[in-house]
């Protein structure tokens, strides 16, 4: 009885410390997303009633990160056919298509959109009788399983982690990426209550700072020591052996194990080879899109040359200058050390370790 009863303390505890944070919620017939462009100023949400406000919320980094994008979108199908069963139960399913189209657009690298999309449409395509009901359990399904293999590879990530090390991480591959408890960050907290992460280094991350907003704030939520450092400063971190490890996450792992992810990652993985550092990629299987034979099918988003040009909405670059804002880059298989699933662990990522992970 006394065991039971500190085992629950003990797993509360490590809710309210590692693992409190979730970014998209079904509550009252809507998806509420926590408003990452606000944090950590401050912490409000945006209750999106539609598929369209869905659709809007990922294109304008309401919600951001390739999990949380694609547990959004989930969730923005079962909106999308409630509202098209209500107005016509007879032909709800031609109206529909368009709806689920334009999600599965709103950005392009990230594969767990489409990912998610389609896992929606095959069930949608199962059902005959009211669809509602089955497809809410079917988002609910997506969001639980994202967290548990975030538990997962924790687990398998940590072990891999000598102890007293620092890390380095880049963008925002935490909870607030994911439905809960992350990829990079799930393997950074879990090694970390293991009492093997004594540091971590948070590139800030330019021009959204997913970095210095988020992953910082998520870290000091959870009481893990955290410095931030300018991007242009990860390679002289490296340099100085201030990090034994690097640690990403991934928005698509194409077949052959080559990573698309925030851009800067591709440079950090080139810097950790020349330092003889460990770099790995956390993705659950749901990133891994074996429809892209290698990086170079992976559709990468530019965005708006704005975002670089200004700064908190105030233009801080010369004028008459232009932008080149792509806002992902692919780092080759070669470059990764481990990927981290939650079906296991691959050292030297390539396609064949790639399809025997499906197989
Ligand atoms: O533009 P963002 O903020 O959506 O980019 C997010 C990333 O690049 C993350 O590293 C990636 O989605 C993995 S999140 C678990």
């Amino acid at each position: 009885m006394i065991e039971a009863q500190q085992e629950n303390a003990a797993r509360s505890l490590d809710m309210v410390l590692y693992d409190s944070i979730r970014p998209v919620e079904w509550r009252d017939g809507a998806v509420r997303l926590i408003d990452q462009r606000l944090l950590p100023a401050r912490k409000e949400h945006v209750i999106c009633r539609s598929v369209a406000d869905v659709a809007e919320a990922i294109r304008n980094m309401t919600v951001r990160g390739a999990p949380a994008i694609g547990v959004a979108a989930a969730y923005g199908v079962v909106l999308a056919v409630r509202d098209r069963y209500a107005e016509n139960p007879e032909t709800w399913r031609q109206a529909v298509n368009a709806d689920l189209e334009l999600l599965a657009k709103a950005r392009p690298t990230a594969v767990n959109l489409g990912w998610a999309v389609d896992r929606m449409r095959q069930q949608m395509e199962r059902l005959e009788a009211e669809p509602v009901a089955p497809l809410l359990n079917e988002a609910s399904a997506i969001c639980q399983q994202d967290v548990d293999a975030n538990r997962r590879m924790g687990e398998l990530g940590a072990a891999l982690i000598d102890a007293d090390s620092a890390v380095l991480t880049h963008c925002n591959a935490g909870a607030l990426a994911t439905a809960g408890y992350g990829t990079a960050l799930g393997v950074i907290r879990t090694a970390f209550q293991a009492g093997k992460i004594k540091h971590v280094y948070a590139d800030e991350t330019r021009p959204w700072l997913q970095g210095a907003r988020l992953t910082a704030w998520e870290l000091i939520e959870d009481r893990i020591p955290v410095s931030l450092i300018a991007d242009g400063a990860a390679t002289y971190a490296m340099a100085q052996g201030k990090v034994q490890w690097v640690i990403v996450g991934a928005d698509r792992v194409a077949a052959n194990g080559d990573v698309a992810n925030k851009i800067g990652t591709y440079g950090l993985a080139v810097s950790a080879r020349h330092h003889g550092l460990s770099f790995m990629v956390v993705a659950p299987t749901s990133t891994i899109d074996r429809s892209c034979p290698d990086g170079g099918s992976i559709p990468i988003e530019n965005r708006a040359g704005e975002e670089l040009l200004s700064f908190a909405d105030a233009r801080v670059a010369a004028s008459g200058a232009q932008a080149w804002n792509p806002v992902f880059d692919v780092t080759p298989a070669a470059l990764v050390d481990v990927l981290v699933t939650e079906m296991g662990v691959l050292k030297q990522p390539d396609a064949a370790k790639i399809a025997a992970l499906f197989n």
